[in-house]
């Protein structure tokens, strides 16, 4: 089922992960043409974009030109004033989907205080999603991880209390910050935030390929997946690239002379094709 943000409709429930130093504008274009739901920039730092840094701004630009799709601009921050700022200047620019960051690990993010370890000051990351959402009049969607760690596992009721301040979608990566990227991520953990809230809830983590999506989907009983590496380096390393064609072969397929098709597979139960591409 396509997820529904007011009147955007994200189709299918297949999204690009936001990641910093891969998914720029181009390579958005490009996961976004081979049929990705919704694509995330990069995160934009909200200091950066209020003093009008030209990397923010080029970070947080989202037109996908001749493309069809949905994109979403990222925004990280610590605090509430420049959030609400950047966001009104991405909406400006033509966002029509902001994230705010709550899921980054790398300590210079959150030794800011922002990204992941807004986890650990709930009460300070709720006064920072207000302040976007008051800013806009675009869906504001949340991104974050379990928890700060094992004993601080709140993602359940930070989703809770995101969606009273307004927030339309949660992406959760089952993982902890004090994870980083060890071990596995754990899609089930996720069904506690699915039955928190009543806003989409979208899966992330360790999923690459139809198989990985669906045992997502059914651990988390999250309405759709977000796919961080297994996007990655594509199309001239190896990537999995996923698209909605329910019953119907792809409509945009890879330039001819390049016959990097390995494979194409469907995912029955959200009428999702995962065509999985290596450079030959
Ligand atoms: C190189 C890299 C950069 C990332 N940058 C961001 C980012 O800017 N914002 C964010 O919310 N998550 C970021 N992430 C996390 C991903 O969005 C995703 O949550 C994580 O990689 C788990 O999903 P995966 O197993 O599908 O990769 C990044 C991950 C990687 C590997």
């Amino acid at each position: 089922m396509p997820v529904q943000l007011a009147d955007i409709r994200l189709d299918p429930p297949v999204f690009l992960a936001p990641m910093a130093g891969i998914t720029d504008l181009p390579f958005r274009r490009l996961v976004a043409g081979f049929g990705a739901g919704l694509v995330v920039s990069e995160m934009v730092a909200s200091g950066e974009m209020v003093t009008a840094r030209p990397s923010a701004r080029a970070r947080a630009e989202s037109d996908l030109g001749l493309i069809e799709g949905c994109c979403a601009v990222q925004l990280a921050g610590r605090e509430a004033r420049p959030m609400a700022e950047a966001a009104r200047l991405v909406a400006d620019m033509g966002a029509r989907i902001i994230d705010i960051n709550m899921g980054c690990p790398a300590r210079k993010v959150t030794g800011g205080l922002s990204g992941s370890a807004l986890m650990r000051d709930p009460d300070h990351a709720l006064r920072l999603i207000e302040a976007v959402v008051g800013a806009t009049d675009l869906p504001v969607t949340l991104k974050c991880r379990l928890g700060w760690d094992e004993d601080c596992l709140n993602a359940a009721d930070l989703a809770r209390r995101a969606e009273a301040a307004g927030i339309a979608m949660i992406t959760v990566h089952g993982r902890t910050r004090q994870q980083f990227y060890a071990g596995r991520a754990d899609w089930a953990a996720i069904a506690a935030v699915r039955d928190a809230v009543t806003i989409p809830v979208i899966a992330n983590g360790d999923i690459t390929d139809v198989a990985s999506a669906r045992a997502a989907l059914a651990a988390s009983g999250a309405d759709g997946v977000m796919v961080g590496r297994g996007a990655r380096g594509a199309p001239w390393a190896s990537s999995v690239n996923i698209r909605a064609a329910p019953g119907k072969p792809p409509a945009r397929t890879p330039p001819a002379r390049r016959t990097f098709w390995m494979a194409q597979e469907r995912l029955a139960s959200t009428g999702v094709v995962v065509v999985s591409m290596s450079w030959p």
